[in-house]
């Protein structure tokens, strides 16, 4: 059986070396493409691939087809929109994520965006501090919990709005649920997103959401470009000349914004949120004992696709 590790944004080496031993314990091979680039290199990897393990790599039906023995890709990370379920449940390919494998890496990131943001991008004038302020936990997926856990140590005033997670869940974390987003931005001086990429929340953040907010807010981005209503955010920030916006994935519009709010905005060059050593060992090892699993086993436990 011969497993693929396609990563264009590669793994920390510990990490490869643990996937590694997994892999091959098993008495499989270990393929690795990384920095890939181009597409072209990616389907010529996969052409005899059993496995696949990827992070934000696109697996579309060019490459379904491309693979012809493929069985299962496993998203070593949360989010799955890179991934395209229809077409893999069409190739009879199951599709699996490692949930809260990397989370604490993203939480913290968000953390990091947020003192930035409140000590001015770090221009020596005098900021604000966190403590006390009201943040905002918008959807209380693994990543939300772990911001509220440390928005605790920062001694902050916690709120969240999640549409699927129970009132009670969210306050048995010592956080206040609000009842909608709405709320939850007229609210909050720090809204942290953690929302996945989907139909229904690609451009929901509009600036009739993030208009809400109190003076001086701060908008903070781990989750997915696709969720921001860009042009309305730009336009709310030419209104709202006090309002930030921190993200860790660089919008579209990235020069746009870097152009026109110098100071009160900041994207990360590269999605980095997961890129730690710990969340690579994580996340990486997690999907390659769910491959081992799946493939010796039929273990199906964090599929996300349909079967066919
Ligand atoms: C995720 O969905 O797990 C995070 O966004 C991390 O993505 P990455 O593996 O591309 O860094």
């Amino acid at each position: 059986m011969k497993i693929v590790v396609a990563t264009d944004k590669p793994f920390a080496k510990v990490a490869l070396d643990g996937i590694r031993k997994e892999i091959e314990a098993a008495g499989y091979e270990l393929v690795l493409l990384e920095k890939y680039g181009e597409k072209a290199r990616l389907l010529e990897a996969v052409q005899d691939a059993d496995a696949i393990i990827i992070r934000s790599d696109v697996i579309d039906a060019e490459v379904l087809d491309a693979a012809k023995q493929l069985k299962i890709v496993v998203r070593a990370g949360a989010g799955y929109d890179n991934v395209d379920l229809e077409a893999a449940t069409a190739h009879n390919v199951c599709v699996m994520n490692t949930p809260g494998q990397n989370s604490n890496a993203v939480a913290e990131l968000a953390f990091g965006l947020m003192v930035m943001a409140v000590r001015n991008m770090y221009n020596g004038t005098s900021g604000t501090e966190l403590k006390g302020k009201k943040l905002g936990i918008h959807a209380f997926g693994n990543v939300g919990r772990n911001v509220a856990r440390i928005a605790k140590g920062f001694g902050m005033d916690i709120y969240a709005f999640d549409a699927f997670c129970p009132k009670e869940v969210i306050e048995s974390e010592g956080v206040t649920a609000v009842a909608s987003a709405e709320e939850l931005y007229a609210t909050c001086d720090v809204v942290s997103l953690h929302i996945p990429a989907t139909a229904e929340t690609k451009n929901s953040i509009n600036a009739a959401l993030v208009g809400r907010m109190p003076k001086g807010a701060v908008l903070v981005n781990t989750a997915r470009k696709e969720v921001i209503n860009e042009t309305e955010l730009i336009q709310l920030m030419e209104e709202r000349t006090e309002l930030k916006y921190v993200t860790d994935i660089m919008p579209a519009a990235n020069e746009t914004f870097a152009a026109k709010f110098a100071g009160r905005y900041f994207s990360t060059p590269k999605k980095m949120g997961a890129q730690t050593a710990e969340a690579n060992i994580n996340a990486g090892i997690a999907a390659a004992k769910q491959i081992v699993g799946f493939l010796k086993d039929g273990c199906e436990r964090f599929r996300v696709n349909k079967k066919a």
